[in-house]
């Protein structure tokens, strides 16, 4: 029988972007967007238009070629955020503006210096010009947990009056707990006198690790959007995580007794996706998309789960999409056939150039590698989607030494806009020899917080993926490198991350 519907939402390309050194291009947008459609999430909130230049031309590219979910921008409630957004999401099919004001007191006196009806009269004013650009508005009273009640309900009214369709209700510190976030949605939803023409939605903050459970409680109060994003990216610890809430809702759809539009095959590829581009590693107990979610190691489980699945299993793997890992090319692969399998992923290389370009590539890593799995095409193609402005610095060659007893050096060629320059050191390892050998032509003054090495799949002939997390002046980037050999992958994740630091656009936070 069919079940009333819960509207996902999804927020990866929004508050997911604001992790620290989870920025991301507008091809990486476009190309996570085309994954949450083939998720089949409702909603993609694709960015923060008026943030910067590079924000605002990313929403609408993603935008631009969605089809099957909305996409929404996000405002303060400004006129000049306003009408960013409703710009960046003119060419959408389904377009949507998400405007927000702060109503907690603590928020209100210190940061926006705003007495309550002026807030409340900048909500109506936000809400209104929203209205006259699209049908389908949201407003969200952000830090609302730690917001007067009676407040709330009255700015939440006066929204509604003004033509808001969503209302969101954000834990924005992530400070709620179940039983009382459940609460406050439940008296809200029998307060307000119009409550019934907006669809009530919740947004919860990880700082606690209560998000989901805080999400799923607000749904059993009433709430009918869930805010959420892949692998809980987002602010600080992250935002409820949509995988654990998808699979919370079907595996237990006896109490929560709800549907979602989404395909759950789609979870893993779309993690994987999200985890490459932002080079944000998925801790490996992670639920549903953890490389061990589905690993069985003490005999009396592996013993049950292969007399019954079900005595230790609540899910199939394969429901979640994994086993997707399969052989999808080799060496004698022609150039259709690697484009059928991108065109298959959702992945569109805007010329024939770039496809000759990465059908290259993966040539030669066909050569080292006999088997070339869909997470080896994602890294590849990754590293051909790097905006042509960004590649100040270029990998052309590299040898490294290590023998023992001898300090271990590292020699590279490097085009510096266009110019090869060769630079060498010693290290303690080939990895710091590489890096200290960059630092001579970059001297970038660049700290080096995060240095991490997977495998893209499993075996010793998989490609090693490598972030490398640098800092300079308060700014944050990853830089992201695959290769069959690691010390080649960390001098390309370690330039990546120059590049980034390089392609510096000023963009201004929702939070501030
Ligand atoms: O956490 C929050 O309050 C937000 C709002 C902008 C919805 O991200
Ligand atoms: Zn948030």
């Amino acid at each position: 029988m069919h079940q009333p519907q819960l509207i996902i939402f999804d927020t990866t390309l929004r508050d997911g972007e604001q992790s620290p050194g989870a920025s991301m291009t507008r091809e990486e947008k476009v190309r996570i967007g085309r994954q949450l459609e083939r998720l089949r999430v409702d909603v993609i909130e694709a960015g923060f238009p008026a943030a910067s230049p590079g924000d605002f031309e990313a929403v609408r590219a993603v935008a631009a070629v969605i089809k099957d979910s909305t996409v929404c921008g996000l405002a303060r409630a400004q006129e000049n955020d306003i009408r960013r957004a409703g710009e960046a999401i003119a060419p959408a099919v389904s377009g949507r503006i998400h405007t927000f004001i702060a109503t907690s007191p603590i928020h209100m006196q210190k940061k926006l210096r705003m007495a309550p009806e002026q807030v409340l009269e900048a909500a109506v004013k936000a809400v209104t010009l929203a209205r006259s650009l699209t049908d389908d508005v949201e407003f969200s009273c952000e830090d609302a947990v730690r917001s007067e009640p009676d407040f709330l309900c009255r700015i939440i009214e006066a929204a509604i009056r003004a033509g808001a369709r969503t209302i969101n209700i954000p834990d924005t510190v992530g400070y709620a707990i179940p039983f009382q976030y459940g609460a406050l949605i439940a008296s809200l939803l029998q307060r307000i006198p119009n409550a019934d023409q907006a669809i009530f939605s919740v947004h919860c903050h990880n700082d606690l690790g209560l998000a989901v459970s805080n999400s799923l409680a607000a749904v059993l109060a009433g709430a009918r959007q869930i805010e959420c994003t892949i692998n809980g990216l987002g602010e600080r610890a992250g935002n409820a995580a949509l995988e654990e809430i998808v699979m919370t809702l079907r595996t237990r759809r006896d109490v929560f007794q709800l549907d979602t539009r989404i395909d759950t095959t789609q979870i893993v590829p779309a993690s994987r996706l999200v985890s490459t581009i932002t080079g944000f590693p998925v801790q490996p107990n992670k639920a549903v998309v953890g490389a061990n979610a589905f690993a069985h190691e003490s005999g009396i489980h592996q013993d049950g789960v292969l007399k019954h699945r079900e005595t230790y299993e609540i899910m199939r793997a394969q429901d979640v999409g994994w086993n997707a890992n399969k052989l999808v090319l080799g060496k004698h692969s022609g150039r259709s056939a690697f484009k059928a399998r991108l065109s298959e992923l959702g992945i569109e290389l805007d010329s024939e150039l770039s496809l000759n370009a990465a059908f290259q590539r993966f040539k030669e890593l066909a050569d080292k590698k006999h088997e070339i799995f869909d997470e080896d095409l994602h890294a590849l193609v990754s590293e051909e989607l790097l905006e042509p402005q960004s590649e100040h610095y270029t990998l052309v060659a590299f040898m490294a030494h290590c023998e023992t007893g001898e300090s271990p050096t590292a020699r590279l060629v490097i085009a510096v806009a266009g110019q090869e320059q060769v630079t060498q050191s010693h290290g303690s390892g080939p990895v710091d020899a590489t890096f200290k050998a960059i630092e001579k032509i970059a001297c970038s003054g660049a700290e080096l917080q995060l240095f991490s090495v997977n495998n893209i799949t499993s075996g010793t002939e998989s490609q090693g993926e490598v972030t490398v997390r640098l800092a300079r002046s308060g700014r944050i980037v990853n830089g992201l490198g695959a290769d069959t050999d690691i010390v080649v992958a960390s001098a390309k994740a370690y330039l990546n991350a120059l590049n980034k630091l390089d392609a510096r656009t000023e963009r201004v936070s929702p939070q501030l």
